[in-house]
């Protein structure tokens, strides 16, 4: 398919919607790369660890595997590729915690022959949009990729500014992580259900108002769910409730009767810390949909596991991300487990999300049981909700000669 399609996917029914890959140049919509030299935006922001010698390796290369078709494609093109990144959040100065060194090293087993640049956010220009910035990331290259389907909810230089410079195209991580995300968007076969989890009701609340307009089931669990509870009169104990949203979480609830909470709660007393005890110990208990004080909820209990379960069994698309509870403590995994196996064994089709949430299905081992399982988190969630994302729309524009605005 070539960038002059517009991508338009029918409807059975209704109007015809519009893929958000419409207008956008895939690799093969590249001038010849061969001898020429390719610039990759990348997202390889992952997990670090420290070693005993002192220094950090890569503890999970999900995103690094992810980016080495692209990568593959142009070397054997004969292409020189140069893939830059950010790393973490060094808020635009360097630091050495957040090198590239660990990237680069684990990149170099994965695909030989691809320069990895320094971190792009030691420069305060990165995150600022900075055109000057722009300006010297591109210089000396051909072509610009896209393939950061991670970072492309930014609108950092490195994601929003190098298609309006140079001959640019997506690259097969992007291609694959929209196509696959917008049957989500584009009449997703029914029932939907998507079950959300998470820490923060800030963070969230945009999907979940525009998620309640698309999907048959909103099931809602993890640390965010205390604030809509509370806002129904629950007593929640020592639960995290954003006050902040009380208001709106009510007024989402009562108007979106698909959105169904945790009915009931495993709960740590608050003289104990999380994550010190691999036992069930007295300072666990089982609670309803009421907590008494003194008790924080760490994950859904027995009888929302089963209901939940249910409705995904019934699915025919599935959206999960976010765990629902502290999985990483063997007292509160099983919530998150039900669904990881629920999702897993049901025959819809189905797509995760959050680095959080893919940590989890990988813990159980369930991630090839899985449709897609996306590389991006923000992102991810910013596609659903809005139907596009600054780094598509930039890819957009600059194939279609727009000039960026100086804003
Ligand atoms: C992510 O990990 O979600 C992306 O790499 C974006 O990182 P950021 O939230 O630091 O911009």
């Amino acid at each position: 398919m070539t960038n002059l399609e517009p991508h338009l996917m029918s409807a059975t029914e209704g109007p015809l919607f519009e893929s958000p890959l419409r207008h956008i140049p895939r690799l093969e919509d590249l001038a010849p790369v061969s001898g020429r030299r390719v610039l990759v935006r990348a997202d390889l922001n992952v997990p670090l660890r420290a070693t005993d010698a002192g220094g950090y390796e890569v503890s999970d290369d999900f995103r690094l595997r992810a980016s080495v078709p692209t990568l593959s494609w142009l070397l054997e093109q004969g292409a020189h590729v140069t893939v830059c990144s950010h790393l973490g959040r060094p808020k635009g100065k360097v630091d050495p915690r957040y090198s590239m060194a660990p990237v680069r090293e684990r990149m170099a087993s994965l695909v030989p022959d691809v320069e990895v640049m320094e971190n792009l956010r030691f420069d305060p220009g990165e995150e600022a949009n900075d055109p000057r910035f722009v300006q010297r990331l591109v210089e000396g290259f051909d072509f610009y990729v896209n393939d950061a389907f991670g970072a492309c909810h930014r609108s950092h230089a490195s994601i929003v500014g190098p298609p309006y410079l140079l001959p640019s195209a997506a690259g097969r991580l992007l291609e694959h992580e929209v196509e696959a995300l917008s049957r989500l968007l584009i009449n997703p076969e029914r029932p939907f259900v998507a079950v959300i989890g998470g820490a923060k009701v800030a963070d969230k609340l945009g999907v979940l108002v525009s998620l309640s307009e698309k999907v048959d089931h909103l099931l809602l669990g993890g640390a965010m769910c205390f604030t809509f509870l509370a806002a129904l009169g629950h007593d929640v104990g020592e639960s995290p409730v954003d006050s902040a949203f009380l208001e709106e979480a009510q007024a989402l609830v009562l108007a979106h009767p698909q959105i169904e909470l945790p009915t009931d709660f495993v709960a740590l007393s608050t003289d104990e810390a999380i994550g010190i005890g691999d036992s069930p110990s007295e300072t666990v208990r089982d609670f309803g949909s009421d907590l008494l004080p003194g008790w924080r909820a760490l994950d859904i209990g027995l009888a929302t596991r089963i209901a939940f379960g249910e409705s995904i069994a019934k699915a025919r698309t599935v959206l999960w991300n976010g765990p629902m509870g502290v999985f990483e403590d063997s007292r509160f995994v099983e919530g998150t487990r039900s669904i990881a196996e629920a999702v897993a064994s049901s025959p819809a089709y189905s797509v995760v999300g959050g680095g959080e949430t893919a940590a989890a299905l990988h813990k159980f081992g369930l991630e090839d049981r899985i449709d897609h399982v996306s590389s991006g988190g923000g992102a991810t969630l910013e596609l659903i909700e809005k139907g596009d994302l600054p780094g598509l729309v930039a890819l957009r524009s600059g194939a279609s000669g727009v000039v960026q605005s100086s804003s």
